[in-house]
């Protein structure tokens, strides 16, 4: 059994790894904005073949199918569609819950059907004013279900968690409620809208074990011990089991599937934005504070870049992406790109001032560079050429905002995000 002093100081070192920048560990980030270098960004609107996209038919057919698999290929690795065998099971529900504000159900889905294969807890806040069905929010959470909201009747997640070493790497009443400052459940259903959320650890725990725990395994070839080059990593797998959501989603009659906002923070943001990009059905993209390999430029290699980002954390990308590290001018794709494969439905970028680490400015320039794919597609691109003031949000079917402060999510965040769902999601 590992002491106290040992428990502590693994933390540090893990928590060191995971959120502190960067120095530390070896290489010094760029913060000078003089010393991002020249670059080229890949241009959304030319095919490969160097055709010019000049209307919606040729984007939909050949330039963003094209775009979607350098993607994969590169980035993010593909997934496997939807498993036919998937069940879904109502464990709670409660219609009085939070004082009678909101319904709150509990279902698991089980990925292949299979109870022992790795399955996830969908929490589920829906506003009992509202008429059904009910546009939502769901996002993935850091911390367990029961870390979003002190409410008790929240089941306690029985997932690896990272931060509770103590109890054997799972969660305690202790955690109720820990992680509420990113979740205003009770702001969310007041201004009418459901909250799905869901562990991301359910999913796939978020540490290199070469892929043996998680989904990935479930869905091996035979023979196959873990992904392939251009097969998924856990960002991949992560946006796949949002979409799992989205598909209990449509067979729930109090919520408006074709009304379904994605969000997340930090590598959560990433995952939202690439769930975003894979799955059309999503009607609203919110990246909250996503850096690096999320909203913001790879080229300007400022603050976290592609070889960080794939040293630190070799299971979130695919093996291929570990190609453009220190060279990510050769890159086939840029995040603008990633932004434009959303286009033309709603989507969220928002920076925080003092997350640097991020880059807010690349989070800005990839916003702003998925304009014309946005504009061709007849959709309103982000209303300014350089980037608002702070705390000012600038929007147009692409929005966006640098709030000030740290990286974190806040009620301005949410309230903004709302903001842009209440244009297009009420309609
Ligand atoms: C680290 C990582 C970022 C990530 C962040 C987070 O800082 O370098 O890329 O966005 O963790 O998810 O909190």
């Amino acid at each position: 059994m590992p002491n106290v002093r040992q428990t502590i100081l693994r933390t540090l070192a893990i928590a060191l790894m995971m959120f502190v920048a960067p120095s530390a560990l070896g290489q010094e980030a760029n913060y000078d904005e003089s010393k991002v270098p020249q670059y080229t960004l890949p241009d959304p609107l030319v095919c490969s073949d160097g055709t010019a996209v000049k209307d919606a038919q040729t984007w939909r057919q050949k330039r963003r199918p094209e775009i979607l698999k350098l993607f994969e290929e590169h980035v993010y690795g593909k997934a496997p569609g939807k498993p036919q065998s998937m069940t879904f099971m109502t464990t709670s529900v409660n219609r009085d819950a939070l004082d009678g504000l909101a319904t709150r159900k509990e279902v698991t889905v089980y990925f292949t059907g299979r109870q022992q294969d790795p399955n996830m807890d969908i929490l589920l806040y829906l506003p009992n004013k509202a008429s059904k069905p009910v546009p939502l929010f769901v996002g993935l959470n850091f911390g367990g279900n029961h870390s979003i909201h002190s409410d008790p009747g929240i089941t306690i997640t029985r997932s690896w968690m990272r931060n509770a070493k103590e109890t054997a790497n799972r969660a305690t009443a202790a955690s109720r409620g820990r992680g509420a400052g990113a979740w205003p459940v009770e702001r969310i259903l007041e201004r009418g809208y459901g909250l799905a959320t869901i562990y991301y650890g359910d999913i796939d725990p978020d540490f290199d074990d070469g892929f043996q725990n998680g989904v990935h395994p479930a869905f091996y070839k035979e023979g196959q011990t873990r992904p392939a080059a251009n097969e998924w990593g856990s960002i991949a797998a992560w946006a796949w089991g949002l979409s799992r959501a989205l598909d209990y989603f449509q067979t729930d009659s109090d919520i408006d599937w074709k009304k379904v906002a994605v969000m997340g923070h930090s590598r959560l943001g990433k995952t939202a934005l690439w769930a975003g990009a894979t799955d059309e059905r999503f009607a609203l993209v919110v990246s909250n504070n996503s850096g690096c390999g999320g909203a913001a430029l790879s080229r300007r290699c400022y603050g976290e870049t592609v070889a960080r980002i794939n040293k630190s954390f070799p299971h979130w990308f695919c093996d291929n992406f570990n190609q453009y590290n220190g060279k990510e001018a050769d890159l086939p794709v840029d995040q603008h790109m990633l932004i434009a494969l959303i286009a033309p439905r709603p989507v969220y970028v928002a920076s925080a001032e003092k997350d640097r680490w991020a880059d807010p400015k690349g989070e800005f320039l990839a916003a702003k560079h998925a304009g014309p794919v946005y504009q061709l597609l007849g959709a309103a691109p982000l209303p300014v050429e350089d980037m608002p003031p702070v705390g000012q949000a600038a929007m147009g079917t692409v929005a966006y905002h640098c709030r000030p402060g740290e990286h974190d999510v806040t009620n301005y965040d949410w309230d903004r995000y709302m903001d842009l769902a209440d244009k297009h999601l009420k309609k």
